[in-house]
């Protein structure tokens, strides 16, 4: 039996990953460009199932290419301290006379003594310093080796919740920064998670230095790379499309990402013979689709308020881009208000303006999954018409 080659995982790396070489091309001249390089540290937005987890894998690829050492983390509680023992560690392969004993984690024979139980605040000084050091031996090593390399850390699901731990990674990296040090700082999360983060406020400094970074908005890809990421791994694994099979297919995917995958997926899972034919493919679609609602969109929707949700169930009655006025009409509220909603949900990234005045969706199928789940929101004047 053949096995499915697709991979509609979130995180999962794909067979064929695409669309990505400009911003990947953009990381590797930062990599390689030395200290200061503006792109060093990045805050990478934009939906889920878009490609963020996977970029990131992708980024500590190249940085394993280039030699660089690199740390992964997630954005969950305690972050800091297992940052910090995951440089202990490297630290220990650097130098047989620094010894990690145990969940303590001492540096021994050197005077380093680094404790992180607990005290809060001292995280932030005692990454800097392990840092700083693992640094130290990375310039040795480089030094001898005539290279240039540095240390990488990407971290994942950036969430304001973890406000407080955020600042110490983000104080630590840019002091190591003002010295100059070969150090990248990659983070990714969904807009709705790391704008209240960025938000402007208390000027606080860490933030600042956060807010001034790369910002990367993975969108969409195009259809001749959708085309591409469902082609190659099925021709790879000794499958063939037909050839209209492929083309709803890749118009089906609307350039997002995870749609590749999952379209991918079911068609191929419905092949005959080793063809993926137009009704394997029509099929494989529906699932995808289905799938995407469940995964994507309902997560996705209950991230937000209810009046931002409200906002996008009366857009959900127009079969193409909705025009504020109408939208306010059938909200019953002002122009006004109805741009402060617009102007939220953009920054979520869950709308995005087209022309003047007129706003649309940013994943795709949401509209349909709006208007099958909250059918039941009936609003007066489904034509835009006041009927006062
Ligand atoms: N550039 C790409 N080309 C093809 N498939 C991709 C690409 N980026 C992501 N994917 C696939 O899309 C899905 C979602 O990717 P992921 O990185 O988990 O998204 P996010 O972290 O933004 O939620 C995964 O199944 C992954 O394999
Ligand atoms: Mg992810």
């Amino acid at each position: 039996m053949v096995i499915n080659p697709f991979k509609p995982t979130l995180g999962a790396t794909p067979p064929a990953l695409v669309g990505r070489e400009a911003v990947l091309d953009e990381f590797r001249f930062a990599l390689r460009n030395g200290p200061g390089t503006h792109e060093r540290v990045s805050v990478v937005t934009g939906p889920r199932g878009i490609g963020k987890t996977t970029l990131l894998n992708a980024v500590e690829d190249l940085a394993a290419e280039e030699g660089w050492v690199f740390f992964s983390e997630t954005a969950t509680t305690g972050f800091v301290n297992r940052l910090i023992a995951q440089a202990m560690k490297e630290l220990a392969g650097f130098s047989s006379s620094r010894r990690v004993s145990g969940a303590g984690v001492q540096v021994m024979g050197t005077g380093v003594n680094v404790q992180f139980e607990s005290q809060p605040g001292m995280a932030q000084l005692e990454l800097r310093s392990v840092l700083t050091e693992l640094l130290d031996h990375i310039d040795e090593r480089d030094k001898k080796f005539g290279q240039h390399t540095g240390l990488l850390i990407t971290l994942d699901e950036l969430h304001h919740l973890q406000r407080k731990e955020v600042i110490d990674l983000a104080t630590a990296v840019q002091h190591l920064v003002r010295e100059n040090r070969n150090i990248s700082l990659v983070m990714a999360g969904i807009p709705s998670s790391v704008v209240p983060l960025l938000a402007n406020e208390d000027g606080n400094n860490p933030i600042t230095f956060l807010r001034r970074a790369n910002r990367v908005v993975l969108g969409i890809v195009s259809d001749s790379y959708v085309r591409v990421g469902l082609e190659k791994p099925v021709t790879d694994a000794g499958y063939r499309w037909e050839g209209p099979a492929l083309d709803s297919a890749v118009n089906a995917c609307a350039g997002y990402p995870f749609l590749i995958q999952l379209v991918g997926q079911y068609s191929f899972a419905n092949a005959s013979d080793g063809v993926v034919t137009a009704s394997s493919a029509e099929s494989g679609i529906e699932t995808a689709r289905r799938k995407i609602g469940q995964l994507v969109h309902e997560p996705a929707l209950a991230d937000l308020s209810d009046t931002d949700r409200t906002f996008l169930i009366a857009m959900s009655q127009d079969d193409g881009p909705s025009a504020i006025r109408d939208i306010a009409e059938r909200l019953h509220v002002s122009p006004q208000y109805a741009n402060t909603y617009r102007k939220r949900l953009i920054e979520a990234e869950m709308i995005e303006s087209t022309e003047r005045g007129f706003v649309d969706f940013t994943l795709p199928y949401i509209r349909e999954y709006l208007r099958e789940h909250y059918a039941q929101h009936v609003f007066f004047d489904t034509d835009g018409e006041s009927d006062a």
